[in-house]
């Protein structure tokens, strides 16, 4: 068991992705086609354009993780494969290869939770974490803090009522007039920003309400610049983006450390594309020091999305009996219960 190969895709949204594991936390091989410059030239990503990216590299990208794993299909025992939630039409073409893949060796197949994958991210950084601890999902369509009671069982603590933290990141930074993924330009450019400029203010602001609201954020930056742009007034944009990332990142920290706390596990983690801000980071770690918590959080590869943090969590969906039909189909909209 613990030597178990498991090959896993990811195609959920932008990201083409393929690796092979050695059990839930060895990785032999990683291979990711970013379909970012493709989407570039849009603003943002093109279901349409994402699912026929993900039907011409899918085969060669796959190829790449056996190759770099010096194997074949042959040596795998498992296909893993995010079934949701993402883009109905970039799921399919990962959960229909997977299947074929299962199919043709008699071997079985694993669908994945995309969020647990991000979750299990922490566990390939970090050989010690054990659930239980408590972790912050921050991606560009999820904001969810969650109690993580064992490896498949998921309680919801607290969510965004209305965008995103990634989400709000990218349509503040094309407000900004950065391109498309917003989050890490965003990032770059409150480097020269003062953040304590503007004061923004997230909504649900108590520490004690652990749901987020990011939209009227999102909101007041829109109406700064647009008033400045009407009264011709000059703004520094990196004061802008400094504030703004200042005022989410202080209440994504404030609220998952203060859950972590409350669950009495001493551990939070953090995952999803927007941890790997480092501004973030520094934050959750700061205010879990404080707190007595021990905080973790991906390596860099492991933050955005890639295949090897969904074969970390199928491998732990496998070890407690977890077998997907061949009837297994995408699910756009895939809560994270248990999974
Ligand atoms: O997890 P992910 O790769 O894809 C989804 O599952 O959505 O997350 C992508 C999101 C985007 O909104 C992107 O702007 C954000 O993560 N992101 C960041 C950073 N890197 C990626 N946001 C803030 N700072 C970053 N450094
Ligand atoms: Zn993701």
């Amino acid at each position: 068991m613990q030597n178990l190969k498991i090959l896993a895709i990811e195609s959920s949204c932008d990201e083409t992705a393929a690796s092979v594991l050695s059990g839930g936390r060895e990785v032999l091989s990683m291979a990711v086609h970013t379909q970012i410059p493709i989407h570039m030239q849009y603003g943002g990503v093109v279901p349409e354009i994402a699912s026929r990216s993900h039907v011409e590299r899918i085969g060669s990208v796959v190829k790449n993780a056996l190759n770099e794993a010096n194997m074949t299909l042959d040596d795998i025992d498992a296909i893993a494969v995010t079934y949701g939630p993402g883009l109905v039409g970039a799921l399919l073409v990962g959960v229909n290869y997977a299947k074929g893949l299962a199919l043709a060796k008699n071997i079985p197949l694993i669908g994945v939770n995309h969020l647990a994958g991000h979750i299990a991210a922490n566990y390939i950084s970090h050989s010690e974490l054990v659930p239980p601890f408590v972790c912050l999902v921050a991606s560009g369509g999820h904001s969810h803090i969650v109690l993580v009671k064992d490896y498949n069982t998921f309680e919801l603590l607290g969510r965004t009522r209305d965008d995103a933290a990634g989400e709000a990141f990218d349509k503040v930074a094309r407000v900004l007039g950065l391109n498309y993924p917003g989050g890490p330009l965003l990032e770059k450019l409150a480097l020269d920003g003062d953040k304590t400029k503007y004061k923004f203010n997230a909504g649900f602001n108590s520490k004690d309400i652990l749901d987020f609201s990011f939209s009227g954020i999102k909101t007041a930056v829109i109406n700064l610049m647009h008033n400045a742009q009407q009264k011709g007034e000059d703004i520094n944009k990196a004061d802008v983006a400094a504030s703004f990332q200042n005022a989410v990142v202080s209440t994504l920290a404030e609220k998952s450390v203060r859950a972590a706390v409350m669950s009495g596990t001493g551990k939070l983690a953090l995952a999803g594309g927007v941890s790997a801000n480092k501004a973030l980071r520094g934050e959750m770690e700061r205010l879990s020091n404080k707190a007595g918590i021990k905080f973790y959080c991906p390596e860099f590869k492991y933050c955005t999305d890639n295949a090897a943090m969904i074969g970390s969590a199928a491998y732990y969906a496998y070890a407690s009996g977890r077998r997907d039909e061949l009837s297994l189909n995408a699910n756009p909209s895939l809560p994270l219960n248990n999974c």
